[in-house]
C-alpha cells in the first residue's frame, strides 16, 4: 500500500454451503525456519511450495540485510544464495517486525560465532520470552548478554550438551538444534517440541548434511560435523497445518464439501478428532489431501490447547468461532499463551456469546451471528473473524488485514474460489 491509499478491508457477506477445491500452500511456521537456516551453508537454495505472504517477504528483507541474495522466481519458489561471510549485525528495525526473526539466532552464532539481534517482534499475546533459547546456547558455551533491548551473543566454539526444556518451546528447539549442528560432539535435546514444522526444520537441515536423529520425537540429538560442512539443498515447505484448518472451520460453519489439495491428516490429527466429533467428517483424497464435509449444525465440544500433537493454540480462534454456532456450550482453554484472547471482543460484537474466566473461554453457540465492523489484530485472531463473517447475517467488514496478509496467502481468493461471498477493497 502506497501513502494515500485506504487501509484494504475484508468484506463479507455470505449465505450457503462452499463447494469445490482449495490448495493448502507451505507453512508459514515452516518457510521463516528453513529460510534462516540457509545461513549455515554457501551456494544456492531453492525452496518450493513457499506461500505468498508478508511475512516471507519480511525474511527475505532481514536475509538481504545480512548479505544474502533472495530472489523469488515465481510459481511460489525461492532461491537464496550466499557466499562467504554474512553480517551478524541483524538489523533492528525488521527483526522487530517478525517473531521469526530470532530464527537467525541458532544458525548466525553455529556459522559464525557470534550475533547482535534485537528482541523479536511478531503477535502482541502476552509475554514471549527467550529464555530456554539463551539457557540453551549458554550450556553449548556461548555467552549472552543483552543491552537495551539488544541481545549479543558470542561463541568463537560451541560443544554439544544435554539440554533439559520444561516446555517443548518451538523456537528453542530450532534455534537449538541449529546452534548444535557445528558444536563439537553431541547435543540432546529432552522435552523437544514435535510440531510438523520443527520436523520440516530438521529435515531439511539432514538435507544440507547435518547428523540429527529423533525427527518428530521428543528427544532430538545432534552429533555435530565441521564447520562448513554442510552444503546447500532444495526443499518442498511442508503444507500449512493452520490455513488448512481455516478452510475446514469456514466450511464447518457455512455447510458443504471442499477438497483441501495437499492438507496433511497426519499433521492434524488431534485438531480432526475435535473437528470429527463436532460433526464434520473427512475423507483421504487420492493423490494427497483431505476432504471435508459438513452436512449438519455443528455440535458443542470442549477443546484444550496443547503443544503438538495436541490441538495448537493457533486454531484456538478458529475453534472459538466454530463453536460460536454450534448447538450446545463448550469451553476452549489456552495452555500456552493466557493473553491468546483478544479477539474474543470482537467475536462478540458480532454476537458470539462467550464469557471469559482467566485462560477459558465458555462459548454458548447461536444459530448465526450478526454481520458488523470489526479489526483483526493478529493473524489468526483475523482469520477467525473471516469464519465468523461467514457464519453471520448481513455484512461484516474486517480492518487490521495487514495481519491477515503475514500468515495467509491470498485467504479472499481461495474462499471466493469455493463460494464464498468475501472480498477485499
Ligand atoms: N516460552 C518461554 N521461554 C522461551 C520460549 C518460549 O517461556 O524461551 C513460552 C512462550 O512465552 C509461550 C510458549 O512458551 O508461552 C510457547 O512458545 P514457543 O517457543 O513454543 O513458540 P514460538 O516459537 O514463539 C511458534 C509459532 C507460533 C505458535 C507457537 C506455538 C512461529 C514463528 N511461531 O512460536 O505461531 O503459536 O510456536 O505452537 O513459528 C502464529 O503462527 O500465529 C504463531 C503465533
Amino acid at each position: 500500500m502506497t501513502g494515500g491509499e485506504a487501509e484494504p478491508v475484508i468484506r463479507i457477506d455470505h449465505d450457503g454451503p462452499l463447494e469445490g477445491e482449495v490448495r493448502v500452500p507451505g507453512a508459514k511456521n515452516s518457510v521463516l525456519k528453513l529460510m534462516a537456516a540457509t545461513v549455515l551453508a554457501d551456494g544456492e537454495f531453492t525452496l518450493t511450495n513457499v506461500p505468498g505472504i508478508i511475512d516471507v517477504d519480511i525474511m527475505s528483507q532481514l536475509l538481504r540485510s545480512i548479505g544474502s541474495t533472495v530472489e523469488s522466481a515465481g510459481d511460489g519458489s525461492l532461491v537464496i544464495r550466499h557466499e562467504g561471510e554474512l553480517s551478524t549485525e541483524v538489523s533492528a528495525e525488521l527483526a522487530g517486525r517478525l517473531r521469526a526473526s530470532i530464527n537467525l539466532l541458532g544458525p548466525l552464532v553455529a556459522r559464525f560465532g557470534n550475533i547482535q539481534i534485537a528482541l523479536p517482534g511478531g503477535d502482541d499475546f502476552g509475554l514471549r520470552p527467550i529464555d530456554m533459547h539463551i539457557s540453551g546456547l549458554e550450556a553449548m558455551g556461548a555467552t549472552c548478554r543483552f543491552d537495551a533491548g539488544i541481545l549479543t551473543v558470542n561463541a568463537p566454539r560451541l560443544r554439544g550438551a544435554d539440554i533439559r526444556f520444561s516446555f517443548p518451546s518451538v523456537g528453542a528447539t530450532e534455534n537449538l538444534v541449529s546452534a548444535a549442528v557445528f558444536a563439537d560432539g553431541v547435543t540432546t535435546i529432552y522435552g523437544a517440541a514435535r510440531e510438523p514444522e520443527v520436523a520440516d526444520l530438521c529435515n531439511f537441515l539432514v538435507a544440507m548434511g547435518a547428523q540429527i536423529e529423533g525427527i518428530g520425537e521428543s528427544t532430538l540429538r545432534i552429533t555435530g560435523v565441521s564447520r562448513g560442512g554442510l552444503h546447500s539443498a532444495s526443499h518442498r515447505v511442508v503444507p500449512d497445518r493452520i490455513q488448512a484448518a481455516t478452510y475446514i472451520a469456514s466450511v464447518a460453519v457455512a455447510g458443504g464439501e471442499v477438497d483441501m489439495v495437499d492438507a496433511q491428516r497426519n499433521d492434524m490429527q488431534m485438531f480432526l478428532r475435535r473437528c470429527s466429533e463436532m460433526g464434520l467428517t473427512f475423507s483421504d483424497l487420492d493423490g494427497g489431501g483431505l476432504r471435508v464435509a459438513a452436512s449438519k449444525r455443528l455440535a458443542a465440544v470442549d477443546v484444550q490447547t496443547l503443544p503438538y500433537p495436541g490441538v495448537a493454540t493457533d486454531y484456538k480462534p478458529l475453534v472459538i468461532a466454530m463453536l460460536s454456532v454450534a448447538d450446545g456450550s463448550a469451553v476452549v482453554t489456552e495452555n500456552l499463551y493466557p493473553g491468546r484472547f483478544k479477539y474474543v471482543d470482537e467475536l462478540q460484537a458480532l454476537g458470539a456469546k462467550i464469557r471469559m474466566h482467566e485462560h477459558h473461554a465458555e462459548i454458548r453457540g447461536v444459530p448465526r451471528l450478526q454481520g458488523a465492523s470489526v479489526t483483526a489484530h493478529d493473524i489468526r485472531a483475523g482469520a477467525a473473524l473471516v469464519v465468523a463473517g461467514l457464519a453471520a447475517d448481513g455484512i461484516t467488514t474486517i480492518s487490521g488485514v495487514g495481519h491477515i496478509d503475514r500468515g495467509y496467502d491470498d485467504l479472499v481468493g481461495r474462499l471466493r474460489d469455493i463460494g464464498a461471498g468475501i472480498r477485499r477493497d
